[in-house]
């Protein structure tokens, strides 16, 4: 029997290269040198998208691990002396406590994981966004592990056709649910069509009950109280052999979905699958993307990465989201683009609205 291995992905704006569209590398070496130094992991990987810095760690400490949680805080802490040095834009940013507390949950970084015992072989994908919030992976994971339409294996695999188990995050409440597919289909589409408050965060195999899918699911707005940048999320997919293929996998990105995100966190736009190379979003400062990244895990080795976007198989995804994006920026501040109110991160409707509010007549009659 193989050891079990956890994987964990812990992301952070800390500071923007240039304003919010990229990492400076001096980050990316900070972050490696300080996880290099640490005997806790067993391997390690550090990468950007737009301007979230990216860790993708192994070791055999568990989820939530108190060691392995302040390695990434602390390794954060010090990408953010770099970026202050820079005068990067936003400097520490996503982190919002002033001290570690044990879990670096609820303190501003992102953080998926997920526990394995290791297969005979084990290809995960590490999906990473960037301008958009942790709904935005309801649409595929519903797609990649519900869909007979996207992933055949439904239908076609023995191993598959029992269905999974999804996990739905409450964000406002702060509850969970689980819903069995397919007897539970159209119950929990309700509300995972509804990703602003509403995400997937687990999926498990409903024969076995292993994890095939982890997400971030933190709301950096809402633990704040206040905007502090969006919510960029990552997630880990497991791969084969029972769960969905490579391909299966990375197909619902052949439809580029609106999410919520983009400009200012109050626009609606696609998620565009691109290259680790152009994940860095310019226009509108968007619009908001999706990387891809692959891995064979062997012994907690992370083998790889495999850039899996990087493929002229995902053009035409790319181009129809360069198309919606034309279509949607013409619309301006007018909603769909911009967010619904409740919806949008920067708002100025309470000064106008102060501004005005002599000038409103109500239409009430009087009684
Ligand atoms: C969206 C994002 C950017 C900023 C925008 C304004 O998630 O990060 O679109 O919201 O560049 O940034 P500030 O308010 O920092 O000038
Ligand atoms: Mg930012
Ligand atoms: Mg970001």
């Amino acid at each position: 029997m193989s050891k079990t291995i956890t994987l964990s992905v812990i992301k952070a704006d800390v500071g923007g290269f240039i304003g919010h569209s990229g990492v400076h590398p001096e980050l990316i070496e900070r972050a490696r040198g300080l996880l290099a130094g640490s005997p806790l992991l067993i391997d390690f990987r550090v990468t950007s998208v737009g301007d979230d810095v990216n860790l993708i760690i192994t070791h055999e400490h568990g989820r939530n691990n108190g060691e392995i949680h302040q390695l990434a805080w602390d390794t954060f802490v010090a990408c953010t002396d770099v970026a202050k040095k820079l005068k990067l834009y936003g400097a520490g940013q996503d982190l919002l406590g002033d001290a570690f507390s044990g879990n670096i949950k609820g303190l501003g970084p992102g953080v998926a994981e997920i526990e394995v015992e290791e297969r005979k072989s084990e290809p995960v994908i590490v999906f990473m966004a960037d301008k958009t919030e942790p709904g935005a992976w309801n649409f595929p994971l519903y797609k990649m592990f519900a869909d007979p339409f996207n992933t055949s294996g439904l239908v076609i695999d023995p191993s598959m056709h029992g269905g999974f188990i999804f996990e739905v995050r409450d964000l406002i409440e702060n509850k969970k649910i689980k819903f069995t597919m397919p007897e539970d289909l159209y119950d929990m589409l309700v509300f995972i069509g509804a990703p602003g408050r509403y995400a997937i965060k687990r999926i498990f195999h409903r024969a076995t009950g292993e994890i095939a899918a982890s997400s971030s699911t933190q709301r950096l707005n809402l633990m704040a109280g206040r905007y502090v940048g969006k919510d960029d999320p990552v997630c880990i997919v497991r791969c084969q052999s029972g769960f969905p293929a490579v391909g299966e996998a990375l197909e619902p990105f052949a439809f580029p979905h609106l999410v919520s995100g983009w400009m200012r966190g109050s626009h609606s736009g696609p998620l565009m699958p691109v290259a680790q190379r152009q994940s860095t979003p310019t226009r509108f400062d968007g619009p908001p993307r999706v990387c891809a990244l692959g891995f064979q895990l062997a012994e907690g080795k992370l083998v790889g990465p495999q850039d899996l976007f990087d493929d002229p198989a995902f053009d035409n995804s790319r181009k129809t989201a360069l198309d919606i994006a034309d279509y949607l920026r013409r619309l301006g501040p007018f909603e769909p683009h911009r967010l619904h109110l409740d919806e949008m991160e920067y708002t100025t409707m309470p000064l106008v609205m102060e501004k005005l509010k002599d000038r409103f007549i109500s239409l009430r009659t009087k009684k």
